[in-house]
């Protein structure tokens, strides 16, 4: 009769454990779920040699080497890349054909149009409503009310890529805080 009585614990006990277990398994799925978006954030795909950052892309997604980009891209030439967060951001060439160590983000500042950079009057021009940016993004007609943001456009050592990192620092172009920061 005892040992019934043990032989009839047997399963029970198994039975429980595989609860346990599903219980376990139920509470750390979505745990370890978690932990992936929340590593990655703090390691983005992106990072590159420059304290972490994202890689500028061209048009069709490949990534800007900064010598090849000023070799088919002018003086004075600002061109749309792929930026912080996948914002439109130019990339700037100088008069001296090297690259500027900052990007210009598109976005308008009054209501989120992308803003074309206008050749010939030297200006960021937005179609939306008529707000204008001079050649560094800084507002020089409403109704956008603030400069177009900046991003640092460092280039990595290591490979030549043009990384944007995000500027937190002074905007040179009008002495004030950034207001995107
Ligand atoms: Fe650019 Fe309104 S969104 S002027």
């Amino acid at each position: 009769q005892a040992t019934s009585i043990a032989d009839d614990r047997v399963p029970d006990m198994a039975k429980r454990e595989t609860l346990n277990l599903l219980l376990l398994g139920a509470l750390s799925l979505p745990t370890a779920g978690m932990l992936i978006p929340y590593a990655t954030f703090f390691a983005p795909p992106g990072s590159g040699g420059a304290g972490g950052g994202t890689i500028a892309k061209d048009a069709i997604g490949n990534d800007i080497i900064a010598a090849e980009w000023v070799k088919t891209h002018g003086p004075g030439d600002r061109t749309l890349s792929q930026g912080l967060k996948g914002d439109p951001t130019y990339l700037v060439v100088e008069k001296d054909r090297t690259l500027a160590t900052y990007g210009i983000n598109a976005v308008c500042t009054h209501l989120g149009c992308v803003v074309p950079w206008n050749t010939a009057e030297k200006k960021f021009i937005c179609p939306c409503h008529g707000s204008q940016y001079n050649d560094q993004g800084r507002v020089v007609r409403g109704p956008a009310p603030l400069s177009l943001a900046l991003a640092h456009a460092d280039v990595d050592p290591d490979n030549g890529k043009v990384v944007f990192v995000p500027w937190v620092e002074t905007d040179f172009r009008t002495g004030e805080n950034p207001w995107w920061a």
